[in-house]
């Protein structure tokens, strides 16, 4: 089964992707820590798109389709994408790329969350600088370095009120069409993001009847 997270920045997709993941198997796609992955490698690339993320823009549909089918590196089955599509040109490149293949994407979940709290999600989260692991200061368990692998962790760029802010327009104005295109089509399952994070991964197991 190949599923598509939605929601706002912040919504809690990353967080999901990696239960989907640890727990049933999937195979994590998130284009976010592909082109973050590129930013660490300072390829020529790489610099530009440091500029774009750090202020909340979406990377060129051309680029990040690129760089999403190379990392899928002929997987079409049994994947979560967690920010991608971003917009109907690149949900209309991986229903082309997938139905090249004979595959499918079989369900979207909208993971719904309130601005305010979406904004105070992403300005306290923290991220592990070795392995991508997300935390949040807030949560009562937190501590200041990473309890998966000891890594340092670190503030995203894009993670300043201002970019958050700027993400929050740009999805409404690029992303939230595809609740349209999806809607009419295979369907948009909502889940309330507002949750605690097993409450969430519970409601997305359901909705997928894992
Ligand atoms: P990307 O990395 O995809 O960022 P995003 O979509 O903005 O999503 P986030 O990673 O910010 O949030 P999330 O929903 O994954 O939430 P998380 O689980 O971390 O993209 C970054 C940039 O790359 C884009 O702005 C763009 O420039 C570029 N880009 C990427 N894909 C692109 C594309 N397809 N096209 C063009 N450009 C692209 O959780 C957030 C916080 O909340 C954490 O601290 C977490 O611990 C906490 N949290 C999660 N769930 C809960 C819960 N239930 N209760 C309490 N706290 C929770």
């Amino acid at each position: 089964m190949n599923v598509i997270l939605l929601g706002f920045p912040g919504a809690g997709k990353g967080t999901q992707a990696k239960v989907l993941e640890g727990k049933y198997g999937f195979v994590h796609i998130s284009t976010g820590d592909l082109i973050r992955k590129e930013v660490a490698s300072k390829s020529e690339l790489g610099e530009r798109l440091s500029e774009i993320i750090k202020n909340g823009s979406l990377v060129s549909d051309e680029i990040v389709t690129e760089i999403l089918i190379k990392n899928l590196n002929g997987k079409t089955q049994n994947i979560v994408f967690d920010g991608f599509p971003r917009t109907l040109r690149q949900a209309e490149s991986l229903d082309n790329y997938l139905r090249e293949q004979g595959k499918k994407i079989d369900e979207v979940v909208l993971i719904e969350l309130p601005e305010e709290e979406v904004l105070k999600r992403l300005t306290s989260r923290r991220v592990c600088k070795l392995c991508g692991a997300i935390y949040n200061i807030y949560s009562e368990d937190f501590k200041d370095f990473c309890v998966k692998c000891g890594g340092q962790l670190i503030t995203r760029s894009d993670d300043t009120l201002q970019s958050a802010k700027r993400r929050l327009d740009v999805f409404r104005e690029e992303t939230k069409p595809l609740l349209s295109y999806y809607g009419s089509t295979i369907g948009v399952k909502k889940i309330d993001g507002g949750k605690t994070i097993e409450e969430v991964s519970s409601s997305i197991a359901e909705v997928l009847k894992l």
